[in-house]
């Protein structure tokens, strides 16, 4: 086999050499633990959160990155109690109404990924309404993945794939990574370049699971209402000194950076 890559799946040498992420994914936790530790109740922290959000959704405009994902509310929070849960949907349908005109302005195209059936009907109108607002922007994608669960992510993917399949239109034998890709919720979207936890915890809570398969993964103990500019600065900087291989040597990337 010769140093150069001569595979069918090739290695983009432009992902090689950004420094820039094209796609990041964020799973914005430690709202409850930020509000306790100044005891106030936890839907405080859910609020503060919403102006982090904000301030990442304008920096990442800034920066030029293509897509960021935003990890909102997972198929597991249900288990959360009731309140917590009621008051949580609130802040979302408020956040969905005040901010789309904003993400509007700012040419960002929303999308909200996950089980929208789940929610209550005024909130899955107002979400039809808002990636229709801004369906044409094409500044950036902002996915917000609310009511959403990798494993869920896959497993539709899956039905539709079989569905193809009994209907004739594909053969099971023939099913490929592209085909799956495909039908899930961020298709035709660059997977993650880089990944980030805030709260302190490490692992990914069910959030993307195909699509984390080569990120690159960055976890901070700062709480999410607390992960200002600088923080987010900090994470783009430990991206921008990693050395991505993708199966390959340290070598083989050097000269293909470098070629
Ligand atoms: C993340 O913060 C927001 C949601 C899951 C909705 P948490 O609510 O999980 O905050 P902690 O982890 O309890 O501090
Ligand atoms: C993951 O956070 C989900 C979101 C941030 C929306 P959790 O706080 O729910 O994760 P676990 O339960 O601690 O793993
Ligand atoms: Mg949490």
């Amino acid at each position: 086999m010769s140093d150069t890559v001569s595979h069918d799946k090739e290695v983009d040498v432009l992902d090689l050499n950004s420094e820039i992420p094209r796609h990041v994914a964020i799973i914005m936790d430690g709202n409850g633990r930020w509000a306790k530790a100044q005891k106030k109740p936890r839907i405080i922290g859910h609020r503060r959160g919403v102006e982090t959000v904000r301030e990442v959704v304008k920096a990442c405009r800034e920066l030029n990155i293509e897509v960021l994902t935003l990890f909102a509310f997972s198929s597991e929070n249900w288990r959360r109690p009731a309140k917590e849960v009621s008051l949580l949907m609130e802040l979302f349908f408020t956040a969905l109404d005040r901010e789309v005109k904003r993400l509007h302005r700012n040419n960002i195209r929303l999308r909200i990924i996950g089980e929208h059936s789940a929610f209550p009907e005024r909130i899955q109108k107002r979400i039809v309404k808002a990636e229709a607002l801004t369906a044409d922007n094409d500044g950036m994608i902002l996915n917000v993945a609310a009511n959403y669960g990798g494993k869920w992510d896959i497993v539709q993917a899956t039905q539709k794939l079989a569905a193809k399949a009994a209907r004739g239109e594909i053969e099971a034998d023939k099913i490929t990574e592209e085909m799956i890709a495909a039908e899930l919720s961020m298709s035709g979207q660059p997977d993650p370049d880089l990944f980030i936890r805030t709260g302190g915890e490490e692992r990914i809570s069910n959030f993307l699971i195909w699509q984390l398969a080569y990120t690159e993964l960055y976890f901070t103990d700062t709480l999410w209402p607390a992960f200002d500019r600088s923080e987010f600065d900090k994470a783009l900087t430990s991206f921008a000194g990693r050395q991505r291989r993708f199966g390959h040597t340290g070598d083989q990337i050097e000269k293909l950076r470098n070629a």
